[in-house]
């Protein structure tokens, strides 16, 4: 047979046309050259051949002509339309960048991780990243923090090309979540909310609206009071002030057309404050110095209106900018610091504070007000230095029921010093003068956890302390902030609480431009997860976002009773943190009934299976599982539980006993 027929020569000779054909038309497509528009990152915009900071790409001392510099957290999707064969790329950060920076690069085709650099730090030699794409349809390219932080996260993609022998890759939006309202509406009997445990001074005036939802009218009663207080039955107002020093249990009962609740509360009269986590509204991560007297009592209108109330949102705090200050863009705002008797003087915005702390009152919530040891405050307003003790007369005389103390500009008071002395004097002082006045004013501290005021805030007269700097500037380290805290939880207890800042969902400012209110830039699951782990961790509820933008969804999020309750627990524990992995982990909180709130935690990018078992959760026996979000049980489990967590999402559920071997009768 001539050999030039022969079919198996010819299938061979086809092969290899085919084969030579695909090898000639694999091209490179260079990452640069997709819409990079696409790629989101925690800093400025993605460059092409350069880095973040404009200059030429380079890693570990080496100069690379092409590539994508962008900064962390960075995220770019992309289509890869069935055509690249594979990714390559150097990676690493950028010589540019300086300490801290330190970052993880991790590449994921349909939900798979393909590569994983590893944390890479500044300065170090750069990684190869090749991938196998053959049969991916869509590519994450990641780079994140390394779990502490963005600052300094100068990021390369340095020679960054896709290896394709058919359609091009295309960048395309990330995953969009819809806002999903996981927990049925309050029912229309009464149902009595907010803390078992409530904490006061003898003799201090006492207020307190019982918290509680259903439809209005409803009618309150208690049972058990102490000499000195009353109950408005219209409103669910307590006021009066407990006389002596005891435990007084109440019951307290609740009814409308629809029917009737009743439930335990104790009053514990003696030194103690905040039982319970403080709940409430602060200014300043919505209005920073655009604070106005009118709008505070907006925020108490809205606080009822609403039904924040109903849940236990309590505290209406204006943060700084409430004084005069030698200088500020806003000229009503600019005046003398204090009067001839050297009094602190609030600014035009705020003609009268007594009336002001009233106002509030009658609703039945509480003021707070913030101020500094320092001669100035943060925003350059006046500070209490050298006026401590008549600042905190004026701020009882006011009315006011809670102090943030800020450290601004004690620094220069300090002069640096950072011994625990210098760090605590200003606590102590402002502390005891509170405890000196005839109402009872909760004390936060703020210094953002220096020399571990966790170890000390309470011993200096504290009820809670900020454990880091200002959440604002990193609310994309959520999950980090909550995982530090739950690490230092053991502090925690009635009384006593870690604060990691601010709940900042719905419409919020950019801490960094002070901007007006706008929709926060979480997803739903991450508005989701926040008040989740700050519910778990036992953190005050403040909320400070746009209480004239609260839409059905941030209510949702903020009003859930169910979650509210783990927050409130009597026990007063925070959470601990268990099976801690780069992306995930678990939260357990013992919980004073006997059961345990548990978070399964994501902070990875994909979906995850979580499961966290009976022994590693401190549990015996089975457990009825109760999904707290969506107030619904999800069954009886012998041993374990286990959930797909989504991407930055916390699956929160209440594990209690099961008692199925009900006693013979
Ligand atoms: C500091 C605090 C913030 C806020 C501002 C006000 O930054 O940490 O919470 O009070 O001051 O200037």
């Amino acid at each position: 047979m001539n050999s030039l027929f022969d079919p198996a020569s010819l299938l061979i000779a086809i092969a290899l046309t085919t084969i030579s054909a695909a090898a000639v038309a694999a091209t490179q497509v260079p990452l640069s050259s997709l819409d990079l528009t696409k790629m989101r990152q925690g800093y400025g915009k993605a460059q092409i051949d350069r880095s973040i900071r404009e200059k030429p790409l380079a890693i570990g001392g080496i100069a690379y002509a092409h590539g994508v510099g962008t900064h962390a957290v960075s995220t770019l999707w992309v289509d890869l339309a069935g055509g690249s064969d594979r990714f390559t790329a150097w990676v690493g950060v950028d010589d540019n960048a300086g300490q801290p920076g330190t970052v993880v690069f991790k590449i994921y085709g349909d939900g798979k991780k393909l590569f994983d650099s590893g944390v890479m730090k500044f300065g170090g030699a750069p990684l190869k990243a090749d991938v196998d794409l053959h049969g991916v349809k869509t590519l994450l390219l990641l780079v994140g923090d390394a779990g502490d932080g963005i600052n300094f996260d100068h990021a390369d993609w340095a020679e960054a090309a896709f290896t394709v022998s058919g359609a091009s890759p295309h960048a395309i939006d990330g995953p969009v979540e819809t806002a999903e309202i996981l927990t049925p509406k309050p029912p229309a009997e009464p149902r009595i909310n907010g803390p078992r445990v409530y904490g006061c001074r003898p003799g201090s005036p006492f207020l307190y609206r019982i918290p509680a939802t259903g439809v209005r009218p409803m009618t309150f009663s208690a049972m058990g009071l102490p000499q000195g207080l009353a109950l408005d039955p219209a409103s669910g107002i307590l006021t009066g002030a407990v006389a002596r020093p005891g435990e007084y249990n109440i019951q307290l009962k609740a009814a409308n057309a629809a029917g009737f609740a009743e439930r335990p509360f104790r009053i514990l009269c003696g030194n103690t404050l905040a039982l319970s986590p403080p709940m409430g509204w602060n200014h300043w991560y919505a209005h920073y110095d655009r604070i106005t007297d009118q709008m505070v009592r907006r925020a108490a209108v809205v606080m009822v209106s609403s039904g924040m109330a109903d849940v236990g949102y309590q505290y209406v705090n204006i943060d700084d900018c409430w004084m005069n200050a030698p200088h500020n863009r806003g000229p009503e705002r600019v005046g003398p610091l204090r009067d001839g008797e050297g009094n602190v003087l609030p600014n035009k915005h705020f003609p009268d504070m007594k009336a002001l702390t009233d106002f509030i009152h009658t609703k039945g919530l509480k003021a707070g007000l913030y101020t500094s040891p320092g001669p100035l405050t943060c925003g350059g307003f006046t500070g209490a230095y050298e006026h401590e003790a008549q600042d905190a007369r004026r701020f009882s005389d006011w009315g006011f029921d809670f102090l943030k103390y800020d450290w601004c500009s004690y620094g220069e008071v300090a002069k640096g010093k950072s011994d625990p002395e210098t760090l605590q004097q200003p606590y102590r002082l402002m502390g005891s003068l509170l405890k000196q006045q005839s109402r009872d004013i909760v004390f936060n501290l703020c210094q953002y956890g220096m020399g571990n005021v966790w170890e000390w805030g309470e011993e200096v007269g504290g009820e809670c302390w900020r454990t880091g700097g200002d959440l604002g500037f990193e609310l994309d380290r959520i999950f980090d902030v909550a995982l530090k805290n739950a690490g230092i939880g053991a502090v925690v207890h009635p009384g006593a609480w870690n604060d990691p800042d601010y709940l900042q969902i719905g419409y919020v400012g950019d801490a960094r431009t002070g901007g007006e209110p706008r929709p926060c830039g979480m997803t739903p699951t991450e508005q989701y997860s926040f008040m989740s782990l700050w519910c778990l961790l036992s953190a005050p509820l403040i909320y400070s976002g746009d209480m004239e933008h609260l839409d059905d969804f941030t209510l949702n999020v903020l009003c859930n009773p169910e979650v509210i309750a783990v927050d409130q627990d009597s026990l007063g524990h925070s959470a601990r943190p268990v099976q801690v992995t780069s992306e995930t982990f678990v939260l357990v909180k013992e919980l004073e009934d006997g059961s345990k709130a548990v978070g399964l935690c994501n902070r990875g990018e994909m979906p995850t299976t979580i499961t966290a078992d009976w022994l590693t959760l401190g549990l015996r026996g089975k457990q009825v599982v109760r999904d707290l979000w969506r107030q619904k049980d999800l069954g009886v489990l012998n041993d374990h539980f286990q959930a797909e967590v989504p991407r930055h999402g916390v699956v929160l559920v209440k594990l209690s006993p099961a008692f199925d071997a009900l006693p013979a009768p």
